[in-house]
């Protein structure tokens, strides 16, 4: 298993003129953990997470994954529907749909109840299972699109300020649930919030469009 971003760069149109955010990177993820992407809001941080995820084309270099060039938009949308989990700051559950609904709906509906069931008891949830999200806290609604993201056992989790819109407890416990994903697949976090990290993440910081890997 591996993704591999070479020389990706990114630029949008500022009217007239065209802004560099991200400028030639190289990336290499082989092995499962955890990997942060850090820096200051506006740094790119979320642009290199969606070039990563194959969300967003680079306008140079490519996205390799698993030995294939991810060239094309049916491409990048059958490898993200089969391959990728996400998980962004807000929760995006569908509002009239129960947890057991939403999860069973990111499994694409081929998980059973059974299935979707254990998954809720090991992020401890279970008990939500028949709730809708407007009856949820923050916390278990961010718990219940973590389930959504893992039903489908993606090899890469890419998660963008997963934890920006919770209180300090939820947030370390978002991220308890991370570190256990990782056993399993790559996870990439992109975050501005190093105060969560526990110092066996791999780190990568960027700086002026560029990405350093911090030891
Ligand atoms: N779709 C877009 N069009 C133009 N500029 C964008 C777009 N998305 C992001 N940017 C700009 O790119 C820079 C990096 O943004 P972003 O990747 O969201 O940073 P971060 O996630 O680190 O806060 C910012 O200056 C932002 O304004
Ligand atoms: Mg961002």
């Amino acid at each position: 298993m591996k993704l591999k971003a070479e020389n990706i760069s990114m630029e949008y149109k500022d009217g007239e003129k065209t802004k560099k955010i991200i400028d030639g990177v190289d990336l290499c993820f082989e092995k499962n953990g955890i990997n942060v992407l850090v820096g200051p809001s506006g740094s790119g941080k979320s642009t290199l997470l969606y070039m990563l995820a194959a969300l967003r084309r680079p306008t140079g270099g490519k996205l390799v994954f698993n030995g294939k060039n991810i060239e094309n938009d049916r491409l990048a949308e059958r490898t993200r529907a089969e391959d990728f989990g996400f998980i962004f700051q807000r929760h995006f559950l569908i509002p009239y749909l129960t947890v057991m609904e939403n999860v069973r709906l990111g499994s694409e509906d081929k998980a059973d109840d059974k299935e979707i069931m254990s998954l809720l008891e090991r992020l401890s949830i279970a008990d939500l299972a028949n709730k809708k999200p407007y009856q949820m806290s923050g916390g278990q609604c961010q718990r219940a699109a973590i389930a959504r993201a893992l039903i489908k056992k993606p090899e890469v989790i890419f998660a963008d300020e997963p934890t920006a819109a919770l209180d300090h407890e939820n947030a370390e416990n978002i991220y308890s649930l991370l570190r256990e994903c990782s056993e399993e697949s790559i996870v990439i976090i992109a975050t501005h919030d190093t105060s969560l990290l526990s110092g066996d993440e791999n780190i990568y910081r960027i700086v002026d469009r560029k990405v350093v890997r911090e030891a």
